[in-house]
């Protein structure tokens, strides 16, 4: 396995300039890989239409976070921790070139993976009530809003710990509250119609 750091700090920068991925020792980067089996289709002159379809991509892009999430698992097991790092999307073009991805390979999610310091005062952010999230039969959100004040005023105690500035209501709006918040990432669908994902 490669083990180029100059390459982790490149690539730290394409996602966010995050310090805690140059910092870590391990970048893994989860891809959807459509190359894989359009290269057996043409070595056999086999038809592959299905593979330009959204049906197709959304298995691959959702392979990869299970691949990932399934690493997280491992990861913790051993004492390890991990931070997933959505901003290796940022800036496909040049992430796409620094890992010399082929047309039909598309990096969908990073893992920074490392020892954790335990001098950090690491806490597991309260996740939203249960009622919330978990429907019964059929789709039901009554007393979501209430279950939501509720998860609001409990995570502001967490996020006054971290010195975090906003209400979780108030970073979640903002995440998607214009095109510039994605940061980059609202370019995603015409780098992957040119990357070889034509999303049909
Ligand atoms: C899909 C996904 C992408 C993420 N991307 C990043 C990232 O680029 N950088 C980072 O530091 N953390 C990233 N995280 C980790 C979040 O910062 C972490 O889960 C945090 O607890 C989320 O808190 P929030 O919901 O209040 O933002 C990501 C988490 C997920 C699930």
């Amino acid at each position: 396995m490669e083990r180029d750091h100059e390459r982790k700090a490149r690539l730290a920068a394409l996602a966010g300039d995050q310090e805690h991925i140059r910092q870590a020792p391990v970048l893994l980067v989860w891809t959807a890989d459509l190359a894989r089996l359009r290269g057996l289709a043409a070595q056999r002159g086999a038809q592959l239409d299905g593979a330009d379809f959204l049906e197709s991509s959304f298995v691959a892009f959702l392979d990869a976070g299970l691949a990932a999430q399934n690493a997280v698992t491992a990861a913790e097991s051993l004492g390890l921790g991990t931070v997933y790092i959505g901003a290796i999307r940022n800036n496909p073009e040049q992430v796409t070139a620094e890992l010399s991805l082929p047309p039909g390979v598309f990096a969908v999610v990073g893992l920074v993976v490392r020892i954790p310091d335990p001098s950090e005062d690491a806490r597991v952010k309260p996740r939203l009530p249960q009622a919330v999230v978990l429907h019964e039969e059929t789709y039901d959100a009554t007393g979501e809003a209430e279950h939501i004040g509720e998860y609001e005023t409990r995570v502001a105690a967490f996020y006054a710990e971290q010195t975090l500035a906003h209400s979780w209501i108030g970073r979640v709006l903002d995440r998607l509250g214009s095109s510039a918040a994605l940061e980059g990432r609202d370019r995603l669908r015409d780098h992957l119609t040119a990357q070889g994902f034509p999303l049909r």
